[in-house]
């Protein structure tokens, strides 16, 4: 599996540890940054993850930001991106089962390193369920895009 990663400064220290995580499990990780402590602007990290999901770059992407929230927000107003927030693991089985979610975001200020990577670890082993009720419920989700 092909993952694109990239956090605002407010997850760096976070990125990293996913990073080594999704490495030391033979993922092949593209980091679009950010690479310091620097204030960058969250949407445009948002745009450099899912542009590669969209482009067929990578399968999934992972966005980080202080809260999660405002990337989370970015990342979903891009067409194609389903892009779940996740404090926790059964949100994350769940954002793969019933919503096919292709973009996972997470808070560097609001979860330790640990749970974080649990979370990560559920989100890519669960597949989408394929069943017609969340088919159907998502194709409305994309009908909500035009
Ligand atoms: C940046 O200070 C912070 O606003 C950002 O990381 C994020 O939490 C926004 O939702």
């Amino acid at each position: 599996m092909k993952i694109t990663i990239g956090s605002d400064h407010g997850a760096v220290d976070l990125k990293e540890e996913i990073k080594k995580f999704l490495q030391e499990s033979k993922i092949d990780v593209q980091d679009v940054g950010t690479f310091g402590n620097e204030s960058v602007d969250y949407p445009d990290i948002a745009e450099k993850v899912c542009s590669d999901i969209l482009s067929g770059k990578s399968e999934r992407g992972i966005v980080l930001c202080g809260t999660g929230i405002g990337i989370s927000i970015a990342a979903n107003k891009i067409k194609g991106i389903r892009c779940a927030l996740c404090n926790d693991v059964y949100s994350a089985k769940m954002s793969r089962e019933h919503n096919n979610a292709n973009v996972l975001a997470m808070g560097g200020r609001v979860l330790g390193f640990g749970p974080a990577v649990e979370i990560v670890k559920a989100w890519i082993e669960t597949e989408f369920s394929g069943d017609e009720r969340h088919n159907r419920r998502i194709g409305k989700i994309t009908a909500l895009e035009s």
